[in-house]
């Protein structure tokens, strides 16, 4: 009977003072940090076993990204700050996360190592760092973070701020932050890459000389054959050019004149007359008529024709369709004349 009762008595004892370890555990303060080996769960909850719910007012540490992007593998640097008039911080615990899956990402490193030290959390090495000590740490930190080499999903900063044992912020979150576009870009030649409005990718452009979307051809305008004032403008893909034509001219190399009165709406046996400038073509009127189509009578009422129409006071619209060769090339220019 007794050693079986000194045995029950002996194991109640056990879990009494396991208990209390335990409770201990949870409860204790932790001066030297984030207990990433014996609370493994905080990597993931940022919640420091404090016993205590965190405070939900604004946390009075802010945490500043030296960079609206980051590059792979290029190191960034985060700041915290304490909000001046602020009591001073004590511990964090400061991680960096992929915006869609949550995922710890990269690793850091510390400058003041007397004050932060790096953990790994979820067995990926420095991929989280917390305080060394208990006393109040400078009003700026500043750490490095170094993503990884390839990829460049967004990512986002995630710290935990401890004031005091009760009083301390989980998961206060930065900004979202993108990668570059235009790291590891493939424009060439001196190209200036432009990252794009929606900061999805990039557009290379190429300093004079050269085309083509990575800029690695020759400017086919170098050598272009755009006759008569021509604009040259280089095709996407940097294989050809297009002469944009000056009013007046077209075909391929807008070396052709073209004639405004090849299709002419002069009614009424009217004579056209090419114009300058603005104007287009006038219409000679034929005894009788009168009206800038000719299509008036002379002491009479307008003659229906399709233009007389859509005249508005004595501005007149007319839709020129102008066949200047079968082979190529229908022009329809809108035009607006003052008669
Ligand atoms: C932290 O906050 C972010 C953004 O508000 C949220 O998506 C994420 O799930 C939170 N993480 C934890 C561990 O609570
Ligand atoms: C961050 O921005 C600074 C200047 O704004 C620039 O010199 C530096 O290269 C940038 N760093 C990264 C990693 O993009
Ligand atoms: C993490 O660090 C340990 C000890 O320094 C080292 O042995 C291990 O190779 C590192 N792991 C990785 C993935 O870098
Ligand atoms: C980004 O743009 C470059 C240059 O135009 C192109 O080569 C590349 O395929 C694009 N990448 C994606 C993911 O769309
Ligand atoms: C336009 O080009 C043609 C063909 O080369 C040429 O005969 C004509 O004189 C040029 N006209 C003007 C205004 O440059
Ligand atoms: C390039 O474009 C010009 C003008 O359109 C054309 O005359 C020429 O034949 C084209 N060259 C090639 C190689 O396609
Ligand atoms: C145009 O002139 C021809 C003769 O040159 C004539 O037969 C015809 O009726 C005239 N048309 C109009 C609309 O006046």
């Amino acid at each position: 009977m007794m050693p079986m009762k000194r045995t029950v008595l002996k194991g109640l004892l056990a879990v009494l003072l396991h208990l209390c370890l335990l409770e201990n555990n949870l409860v204790r303060a932790r001066p030297t940090g984030a207990p990433v080996e014996s609370y493994p769960e905080i990597c993931n909850t940022l919640t420091p076993g404090h016993g205590i719910p965190a405070s939900v007012s604004e946390s009075p540490y802010s945490i500043i990204v030296a960079n609206e992007t980051y590059k792979p593998g290029v190191d960034f640097t985060v700041t915290i700050n304490t909000d001046s008039g602020s009591p001073g911080l004590k511990g964090i615990f400061l991680q960096m996360h992929e915006a869609v899956t949550h995922e710890i990402i990269g690793s850091w490193s510390v400058m003041d190592s007397g004050n932060f030290k790096t953990v790994s959390c979820n067995e990926q090495n420095d991929s989280a760092v917390t305080h060394q000590n208990s006393v109040v740490k400078p009003s700026t930190n500043t750490f490095t973070w170094t993503p990884p080499d390839m990829g460049g999903p967004d990512i986002y900063v995630a710290a935990t701020f401890v004031q005091t044992h009760q009083t301390f912020w989980v998961n206060v979150t930065s900004l979202i932050i993108p990668d570059d576009p235009c790291s590891g870009n493939a424009c060439m030649n001196g190209a200036t890459c432009v990252p794009d409005a929606d900061g999805g990718n990039y557009t290379c452009t190429c300093s004079d000389g050269f085309a083509g979307p990575m800029c690695n051809l020759d400017d086919p305008c170098i050598d272009n054959m755009c006759m008569n004032g021509t604009t040259c403008v280089p095709d996407a893909d940097g294989g050809n050019y297009t002469c944009t034509c000056p009013e007046g001219f077209t075909g391929p190399m807008c070396n052709l004149e073209v004639d405004p009165c090849l299709s002419n709406e002069c009614s009424n046996n009217a004579t056209c007359v090419p114009g300058t400038g603005e104007i287009m073509y006038t219409c000679t009127c034929a005894e009788g008529f009168t009206g800038a189509l000719c299509d008036v009578e002379e002491g009479g009422d307008a003659v229906t024709t399709p233009a007389a129409t859509t005249a508005q006071g004595s501005i007149l619209t007319y839709n020129f369709q102008l066949a200047v060769s079968a082979l190529w090339l229908v022009v329809i220019i809108n035009k607006v004349i003052l008669a």
